[in-house]
Protein backbone atom coordinates (compact mmCIF):
# COMPACT_ATOMS: atom_id res chain seq x y z
CA UNK A 1 0.00 0.00 0.00
CA UNK A 2 1.17 3.28 -0.90
CA UNK A 3 0.07 6.60 1.72
CA UNK A 4 -0.99 9.37 -0.38
CA UNK A 5 -2.76 11.35 1.87
CA UNK A 6 -2.01 11.73 5.62
CA UNK A 7 -3.63 14.43 7.70
CA UNK A 8 -3.82 15.09 11.29
CA UNK A 9 -7.62 14.84 12.26
CA UNK A 10 -7.70 15.89 16.50
CA UNK A 11 -6.26 15.26 19.72
CA UNK A 12 -8.45 14.18 22.20
CA UNK A 13 -8.12 12.88 25.95
CA UNK A 14 -11.28 10.82 25.97
CA UNK A 15 -12.59 8.22 23.76
CA UNK A 16 -16.38 10.18 23.30
CA UNK A 17 -14.58 12.71 21.26
CA UNK A 18 -12.96 10.68 18.41
CA UNK A 19 -14.17 10.66 14.96
CA UNK A 20 -17.57 8.90 14.73
CA UNK A 21 -17.23 7.97 11.10
CA UNK A 22 -16.69 4.02 11.81
CA UNK A 23 -13.29 3.97 9.65
CA UNK A 24 -10.72 1.04 10.73
CA UNK A 25 -8.19 2.23 13.49
CA UNK A 26 -4.91 1.31 14.13
CA UNK A 27 -3.33 2.48 17.27
CA UNK A 28 0.46 2.78 18.55
CA UNK A 29 1.17 1.40 21.82
CA UNK A 30 3.86 1.11 24.11
CA UNK A 31 6.16 2.84 26.74
CA UNK A 32 7.30 6.55 26.65
CA UNK A 33 10.14 6.72 24.54
CA UNK A 34 10.31 3.43 22.51
CA UNK A 35 9.06 5.11 19.06
CA UNK A 36 5.30 5.19 18.24
CA UNK A 37 4.92 9.03 17.15
CA UNK A 38 8.69 8.60 15.11
CA UNK A 39 7.18 5.43 13.67
CA UNK A 40 3.97 6.90 12.39
CA UNK A 41 6.35 9.89 11.05
CA UNK A 42 8.29 7.11 9.13
CA UNK A 43 5.30 5.33 7.82
CA UNK A 44 3.71 8.31 6.93
CA UNK A 45 6.59 9.72 5.15
CA UNK A 46 5.71 13.19 6.98
CA UNK A 47 8.28 14.03 9.83
CA UNK A 48 6.72 16.46 11.75
CA UNK A 49 3.02 14.67 11.27
CA UNK A 50 3.62 12.89 14.98
CA UNK A 51 5.80 15.41 17.89
CA UNK A 52 8.65 13.48 18.82
CA UNK A 53 10.87 14.31 21.72
CA UNK A 54 14.09 12.39 23.42
CA UNK A 55 12.68 13.43 26.29
CA UNK A 56 9.87 10.21 27.03
CA UNK A 57 6.09 11.71 28.35
CA UNK A 58 5.92 13.53 24.71
CA UNK A 59 2.64 12.03 23.44
CA UNK A 60 -0.15 12.82 26.31
CA UNK A 61 -3.32 12.95 23.68
CA UNK A 62 -5.31 10.04 21.58
CA UNK A 63 -4.07 11.41 18.02
CA UNK A 64 -5.90 10.53 15.09
CA UNK A 65 -4.21 10.82 11.45
CA UNK A 66 -6.56 10.30 8.49
CA UNK A 67 -4.56 7.80 5.85
CA UNK A 68 -5.74 8.04 2.22
CA UNK A 69 -9.30 9.59 3.19
CA UNK A 70 -9.86 5.39 4.32
CA UNK A 71 -8.21 4.36 8.00
CA UNK A 72 -6.78 6.09 10.82
CA UNK A 73 -3.07 5.85 12.77
CA UNK A 74 -3.79 6.63 16.54
CA UNK A 75 -0.63 7.99 18.31
CA UNK A 76 -1.65 6.99 21.97
CA UNK A 77 0.55 8.51 24.86
CA UNK A 78 3.38 5.90 26.13
CA UNK A 79 2.36 3.89 29.77
CA UNK A 80 4.99 3.72 32.45
CA UNK A 81 6.82 6.80 32.40
CA UNK A 82 8.13 6.46 36.09
CA UNK A 83 8.68 10.65 36.46
CA UNK A 84 5.52 11.60 35.09
CA UNK A 85 4.38 11.16 38.87
CA UNK A 86 1.88 8.87 40.52
CA UNK A 87 -0.86 10.97 39.32
CA UNK A 88 0.28 11.94 35.92
CA UNK A 89 0.72 8.12 35.18
CA UNK A 90 -2.80 7.05 36.82
CA UNK A 91 -4.55 9.52 34.33
CA UNK A 92 -2.28 8.85 31.47
CA UNK A 93 -3.51 4.88 31.99
CA UNK A 94 -7.39 6.05 32.29
CA UNK A 95 -6.88 7.28 28.47
CA UNK A 96 -5.46 4.13 27.82
CA UNK A 97 -8.02 1.87 29.69
CA UNK A 98 -10.71 4.13 28.43
CA UNK A 99 -9.93 4.00 24.88
CA UNK A 100 -9.23 0.47 24.57
CA UNK A 101 -12.45 -0.56 26.32
CA UNK A 102 -14.40 1.45 24.35
CA UNK A 103 -13.33 2.11 20.80
CA UNK A 104 -14.86 0.04 18.57
CA UNK A 105 -13.66 0.74 15.41
CA UNK A 106 -10.55 0.18 17.04
CA UNK A 107 -9.17 -2.87 14.24
CA UNK A 108 -5.46 -3.45 15.49
CA UNK A 109 -3.36 -2.40 18.33
CA UNK A 110 0.14 -2.74 17.55
CA UNK A 111 2.57 -3.34 20.49
CA UNK A 112 5.38 -1.51 20.58
CA UNK A 113 8.74 -3.09 22.61
CA UNK A 114 12.45 -1.68 22.08
CA UNK A 115 14.27 -4.16 20.28
CA UNK A 116 17.44 -3.57 22.75
CA UNK A 117 15.40 -4.35 26.10
CA UNK A 118 15.08 -7.99 27.55
CA UNK A 119 11.22 -8.57 27.86
CA UNK A 120 9.84 -6.21 30.69
CA UNK A 121 7.18 -7.10 33.08
CA UNK A 122 5.33 -3.68 32.04
CA UNK A 123 5.10 -4.73 28.61
CA UNK A 124 4.25 -8.94 29.11
CA UNK A 125 1.48 -7.56 31.87
CA UNK A 126 0.02 -5.16 29.21
CA UNK A 127 0.18 -8.00 26.58
CA UNK A 128 -1.21 -10.27 29.29
CA UNK A 129 -3.95 -7.88 29.24
CA UNK A 130 -5.19 -7.31 25.81
CA UNK A 131 -5.50 -11.28 25.83
CA UNK A 132 -7.94 -11.29 28.56
CA UNK A 133 -9.92 -8.46 26.49
CA UNK A 134 -9.97 -10.17 23.35
CA UNK A 135 -8.36 -7.12 21.97
CA UNK A 136 -6.32 -7.85 18.49
CA UNK A 137 -2.85 -6.96 18.51
CA UNK A 138 0.75 -7.43 16.89
CA UNK A 139 3.63 -6.84 18.16
CA UNK A 140 6.58 -4.08 16.30
CA UNK A 141 10.28 -4.39 17.51
CA UNK A 142 11.68 -0.76 17.78
CA UNK A 143 15.17 0.79 16.86
CA UNK A 144 16.73 -2.13 15.25
CA UNK A 145 18.90 -0.22 13.66
CA UNK A 146 20.64 0.58 17.53
CA UNK A 147 21.78 -3.22 17.69
CA UNK A 148 23.67 -5.61 15.29
CA UNK A 149 21.29 -8.35 13.60
CA UNK A 150 22.92 -11.27 15.85
CA UNK A 151 21.62 -9.56 18.73
CA UNK A 152 18.39 -8.82 17.65
CA UNK A 153 18.09 -12.17 17.00
CA UNK A 154 18.99 -13.47 20.04
CA UNK A 155 16.80 -10.83 21.75
CA UNK A 156 13.49 -11.50 19.69
CA UNK A 157 14.26 -15.84 20.45
CA UNK A 158 14.20 -14.72 23.77
CA UNK A 159 10.81 -12.40 23.60
CA UNK A 160 9.12 -15.42 21.37
CA UNK A 161 10.06 -18.04 24.21
CA UNK A 162 9.07 -15.31 27.16
CA UNK A 163 5.60 -15.02 24.94
CA UNK A 164 5.12 -18.64 24.53
CA UNK A 165 5.13 -19.45 28.18
CA UNK A 166 1.41 -17.74 27.83
CA UNK A 167 0.26 -17.90 24.48
CA UNK A 168 -0.31 -20.87 22.52
CA UNK A 169 0.15 -19.25 19.24
CA UNK A 170 2.34 -15.97 18.85
CA UNK A 171 0.84 -12.63 17.83
CA UNK A 172 2.06 -11.26 13.93
CA UNK A 173 5.70 -9.97 14.92
CA UNK A 174 7.29 -6.79 13.14
CA UNK A 175 11.12 -5.28 13.22
CA UNK A 176 11.21 -1.48 12.25
CA UNK A 177 13.55 0.88 12.34
CA UNK A 178 12.51 4.85 12.18
CA UNK A 179 15.86 6.04 11.58
CA UNK A 180 16.81 3.61 8.55
CA UNK A 181 13.40 3.33 7.04
CA UNK A 182 12.83 -0.26 7.79
CA UNK A 183 9.82 -2.51 8.39
CA UNK A 184 7.58 0.28 6.38
CA UNK A 185 6.00 -2.11 3.44
CA UNK A 186 5.76 -5.14 6.20
CA UNK A 187 3.63 -3.11 8.09
CA UNK A 188 1.75 -1.28 5.44
CA UNK A 189 0.70 -4.74 4.03
CA UNK A 190 -0.72 -6.13 6.92
CA UNK A 191 -2.75 -2.89 7.57
CA UNK A 192 -3.93 -3.15 3.98
CA UNK A 193 -4.89 -6.74 3.94
CA UNK A 194 -7.38 -6.02 7.37
CA UNK A 195 -8.78 -3.56 5.59
CA UNK A 196 -9.49 -5.67 2.08
CA UNK A 197 -10.80 -8.31 4.47
CA UNK A 198 -13.06 -6.06 6.46
CA UNK A 199 -14.32 -5.00 3.01
CA UNK A 200 -14.97 -8.22 1.74
CA UNK A 201 -16.79 -9.03 5.84
CA UNK A 202 -18.85 -5.76 4.92
CA UNK A 203 -20.38 -6.33 1.14
P1 LIG B 1 6.18 9.21 23.92
O1 LIG B 1 5.34 10.08 23.05
O2 LIG B 1 6.95 9.99 24.95
O3 LIG B 1 5.41 8.10 24.55
O4 LIG B 1 7.34 8.55 23.02
P2 LIG B 1 7.25 7.82 21.61
O5 LIG B 1 7.07 6.37 21.83
O6 LIG B 1 6.26 8.49 20.72
O7 LIG B 1 8.73 8.01 21.04
P3 LIG B 1 9.26 9.03 19.93
O8 LIG B 1 8.78 8.62 18.57
O9 LIG B 1 9.00 10.41 20.36
O10 LIG B 1 10.82 8.68 19.95
C1 LIG B 1 11.60 8.78 21.13
C2 LIG B 1 13.07 8.94 20.77
O11 LIG B 1 13.55 7.76 20.12
C3 LIG B 1 13.35 10.09 19.79
O12 LIG B 1 14.57 10.70 20.17
C4 LIG B 1 13.49 9.40 18.44
O13 LIG B 1 14.31 10.10 17.55
C5 LIG B 1 14.11 8.07 18.84
N1 LIG B 1 13.74 7.00 17.90
C6 LIG B 1 12.51 6.60 17.56
N2 LIG B 1 12.53 5.58 16.66
C7 LIG B 1 13.83 5.33 16.42
C8 LIG B 1 14.52 4.39 15.57
O14 LIG B 1 13.94 3.55 14.86
N3 LIG B 1 15.88 4.43 15.60
C9 LIG B 1 16.59 5.31 16.39
N4 LIG B 1 17.92 5.26 16.37
N5 LIG B 1 15.98 6.21 17.19
C10 LIG B 1 14.62 6.22 17.21
MG1 LIG C 1 4.89 9.97 21.10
Amino acid sequence: MIIKKAEFIISNTHVAKCPQDGKPEYAFIGRSNVGKSSLINMLTGKKGLALTSSTPGKTQLINHFLINDEWYLVDLPGYGYAQRGKEGRRKIQEIIDIYLDEREDLTCLFVLLDCRHEPQEIDLDFITLLGESEIPFAIIFTKTDKISTSRLNENITHYKNTLAETWEELPPLFFTSSEQHKGKDELLNYIESINKSLKINLN
